[in-house]
């Protein structure tokens, strides 16, 4: 249980909301389990006919809790990261899955966006996956969807060298549906979940499966994951935590691949 994350299930959406403003709802491994437990309960309740995610204050997440990747990392901590619990089950759901996004959705907030069905953003959003900077390499099966959908340079200038998409090259590159004012978004967002609990459920899910390559998907998530849990070892990961808990740049220029 968490209080950062709020489930509320009513007239068939299932609202999943990261409530944890003060650190830009940074994701930890309590916050990553109510997900998964949220779409788990999603796939097995036929009264929930959508799910929709949210964040509150002014960023959508700022992604992986940095703090976790560091004790894991360090092996403080060696419980099994939930984010890939999480990640999973992306994978897997078969309801539909709306999203509204302000402000920052970093790393697996803007990968998971990949697995969403339909994307409204905020005029502030902006999208970054600076899994290269953390000495890393990208999850949820973004290293195939993010290049599919954008084009390889697009995809490798955002992985390699963290470099932001802002709303409106987001709409442009077809991950989002619509770019509204951030006034604006919940209802907007809301609005589609309502109209997709009004379509028939069997042929929702029966085309998001047949539009998804499940089996590809589930394969290189854990090629991904295999890899990633890898590199959280490394010391060019360790240099990237402490850099950011130190507020500096990190310095990996004595650092070799090995
Ligand atoms: N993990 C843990 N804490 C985080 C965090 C994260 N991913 N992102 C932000 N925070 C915390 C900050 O440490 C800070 O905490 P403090 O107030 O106790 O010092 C608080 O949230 C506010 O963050 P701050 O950096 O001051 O906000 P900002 O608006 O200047 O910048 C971001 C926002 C998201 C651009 C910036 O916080 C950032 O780059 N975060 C790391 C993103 C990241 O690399 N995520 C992992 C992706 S795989």
């Amino acid at each position: 249980m968490t209080e950062h994350v709020k489930t509320e299930v009513a007239a068939g959406i299932m609202t999943l909301t990261l409530a944890r403003a003060d650190k830009k709802n940074a994701l930890s491994n309590a916050m990553y389990s109510a997900m998964s437990d949220g779409l788990e309960r999603a796939e097995q309740d036929p009264a929930i006919r959508v799910v929709l995610f949210q964040g509150d204050g002014d960023s959508f997440t700022s992604g992986n809790d940095l703090a976790d990747f560091s004790a894991q990392a360090s092996g403080k901590d060696a419980r099994e990261s939930q984010a890939f619990r999480f990640i999973n089950n992306l994978g897997n759901a078969t309801r539909p899955l709306v999203a509204a996004v302000q402000g920052n959705a970093v790393g697996v907030g803007t990968t998971m966006l990949l697995h969403c069905d339909l994307v409204f953003l905020a005029d502030s959003a902006r999208l970054m996956t600076p899994f290269v900077n953390l000495a890393l390499v990208p999850e949820a099966a973004s290293s195939w969807l993010l290049p599919a959908r954008i084009g390889h340079v697009r995809a490798y200038a955002m992985f390699a060298l963290g470099q932001p998409l802002d709303a409106a090259g987001a709409l442009a590159c077809g991950l989002a549906n619509a770019v509204v004012p951030a006034a604006e978004l919940r209802a907007r967002a809301r609005e589609a979940a309502e109209a997709l609990t009004k379509q028939p459920a069997g042929s929702l899910s029966h085309t998001k499966a047949l539009m998804r390559d499940m089996e590809g998907i589930a394969a290189q998530m854990s090629r991904e994951s295999a890899l990633f849990r890898e590199r959280l070892q490394t010391a060019e990961a360790r240099e990237a935590f402490a850099a950011f808990a130190e507020r500096r740049k990190p310095d990996f220029s004595k650092l070799t691949a090995g």
